[in-house]
């Protein structure tokens, strides 16, 4: 295994999800465990990752020593790179002493001379002979002389020591991030260190997952009882079963239902849950007290925060119930906690305010138990299937907090909640049928996110030899990688005459359907 000692960099949790998906086990710990942790850990390399200060100031992080006397491969990464060279020896300088432009984003980097680390890895080749790598940069300080026994890797004209290595010792450092997708050849280079230079064994798939993982939260909770917020949604969906293999009945989710949740949403969350996994879970139908807040009101903004206080109340009212219970526990994922990350703290690691526990009552002093931190959205999706969720619950659209609240435009009713749910049922049901031939996937994968929405005015329309004057539904598909940016989704025109055609035959109070062909910007994805 590789032992990843964190700086406080943004990105550290990008450098175990490259070794993981090369397939070597590896662990973050935080850069100041003690020398005998990192003695007795086991570790067939370590790496040191970037941060945010400087080691040109004196009482900032430095890797324990005896990570230099280990006899096991180092990669020093960004601020690793700085502290590795000061430590052994070498000279850091700020961007100002060094009189360089401080560097942030897309670099070219040469390689010079043979390395075990670049060897055969490169984007291009310059006119000397040289290998050229598109790497990502960011960063003030540099090392401005190598300690004894390195020799220079590569170089930019801006960083002169882009990356260096002392070969007999095994140590190596660079200054730009490997981790990150912008630097292409990034995954390549992090597979060398800890495949071909570290001699890790390539053998960790997700199941070794669920087995740490359940142990890790055996240990933490021991016999205490645990309270979980389960939404239907992917993460605390897949954290709730992670949960349970760990720890069974001690695990108690509660499920609010603000009756603005999609068709048999709500069933289905307990069929899967109570039923075939036999996980404790309560269910809050909450409709009408929701309703009731919402009455009168249709502004967007005022409908989010009655819909989040209100979960908060019903949440808290229902966890206050169970006295035993000692943890929180979250679906938080790795890109919540890099959101969250408050800029100028010392590590990355700040706690998301999340919108169930910023009200949980203080006299509850619950610890927060996050089992799903370090990963990404795909991989708790993969965690998810290997769990035994089904893969259509894994890999669904998301999901707004709110709810229908935000896709029934201005005022939300239970009428138009129900007209809503089944409109939206038969578009997603059609999309999940129909294949595109060219690609041979299904229309609902091929999207990123779609839904119907409910616009609260009237048109006028003929059924049968009766004039209607009812209500509209707009259908909304979007493709997205991010989904800060998205494209309207070119549907094929025979799934959305289908869709419309269902939709007013089948649900009577709506006589239009229309298609949404704006993209985002400068239209968002949902409506409100
Ligand atoms: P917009 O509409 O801003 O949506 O383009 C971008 C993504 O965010 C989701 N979204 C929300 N999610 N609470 C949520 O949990 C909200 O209030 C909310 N508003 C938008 C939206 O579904 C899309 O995926």
């Amino acid at each position: 295994k590789i032992l990843i000692l964190d700086f406080g960099s943004q990105v550290t949790q990008l450098i175990a999800r490259r070794v993981r998906d090369s397939g070597v086990f590896s662990e973050i710990y935080p850069y100041d465990v003690s020398d005998e942790f990192i003695q007795s850990y086991g570790a067939k390399g370590v790496i040191l990752s970037g941060g945010p200060n400087s080691v040109t100031e004196g009482d900032t992080p430095r890797a324990p020593q005896a990570v230099f006397e280990l006899g096991v491969p180092v990669l020093g990464i960004c601020y690793g790179m700085q502290t590795m060279a000061q430590q052994l020896g070498g000279k850091v300088e700020t961007a100002e002493a060094l009189g360089k432009p401080r560097e942030f984003g897309f670099a070219q980097i040469r390689a010079r001379g043979h390395t075990k680390l670049f060897d055969g890895i490169q984007d291009a080749t310059n006119d000397e002979g040289h290998g050229l790598l598109n790497v990502w940069m960011s960063h003030g300080d540099s090392v401005s002389e190598m300690p004894a026994g390195f020799k220079l890797m590569a170089s930019t004209d801006s960083c002169p020591i882009a990356a260096m290595a002392d070969e007999e010792r095994r140590f190596y450092a660079v200054q730009f991030h490997p981790e990150v997708t912008h630097t292409v050849q990034g995954e390549a280079i992090l597979s060398r260190f800890v495949k071909d230079i570290c001699g890790a064994k390539a053998d960790w798939v997700m199941g070794d997952y669920i087995s740490e993982a359940v142990a890790k939260i055996r240990e933490q909770v021991g016999t205490d009882e645990v309270i979980l917020g389960l939404s239907g949604g992917v993460d605390s969906s897949v954290a709730a079963a992670l949960i349970h293999r760990a720890i069974g009945d001690q695990l108690t989710c509660v499920f609010v239902d603000h009756g603005l949740l999609r068709l048999n949403e709500g069933d289905m969350v307990m069929e899967m849950f109570a039923g075939n996994l036999g996980v404790k879970v309560i269910r809050v139908d909450a409709t009408d007290q929701f309703m009731g807040k919402l009455a009168g009101v249709s502004d967007p903004e005022a409908k989010r925060k009655i819909i989040g206080g209100e979960f908060i109340e019903v949440f808290d009212a229902e966890s206050a119930k169970l006295t035993n219970a000692k943890w929180l526990a979250q679906g938080t994922i790795y890109p919540d906690v890099i959101e969250s990350a408050g800029k100028g703290k010392k590590t990355a690691h700040t706690i998301k305010s999340h919108h169930n526990v910023g009200g949980l009552p203080e006299h509850m002093k619950l610890k927060l138990l996050e089992p799903l931190r370090e990963l990404f959205k795909d991989e708790v999706r993969k965690l998810g299937v290997e769990l035994g969720l089904p893969r259509e619950m894994v890999y669904r659209h998301p999901f707004p907090g709110p709810g229908l609240g935000v896709r029934i435009l201005g005022e939300v009713k239970k009428d138009y909640a129900d007209l809503l749910r089944r409109a939206d049922a038969i578009f997603i049901e059609e999309l999940r049928k129909t294949v595109d031939e060219q690609t041979g996937k299904n229309w609902y994968d091929l999207t990123s996110q779609a839904f119907a929405v409910f616009l609260p005015v009237k048109s006028v329309g003929v059924m049968g030899d009766g004039r209607t004057y009812e209500y509209v539904v707009a259908l909304r598909a979007v493709q997205t990688q991010d989904f800060m940016t998205a494209y309207w989704a070119h549907l094929p025109y025979e799934l959305l005459g289908t869709v419309s055609n269902r939709i007013i035959n089948e649900v009577r109070g709506i006589n239009r359907v229309v298609y949404d062909v704006s993209g985002k910007p400068p239209a968002t994805i949902e409506w409100e």
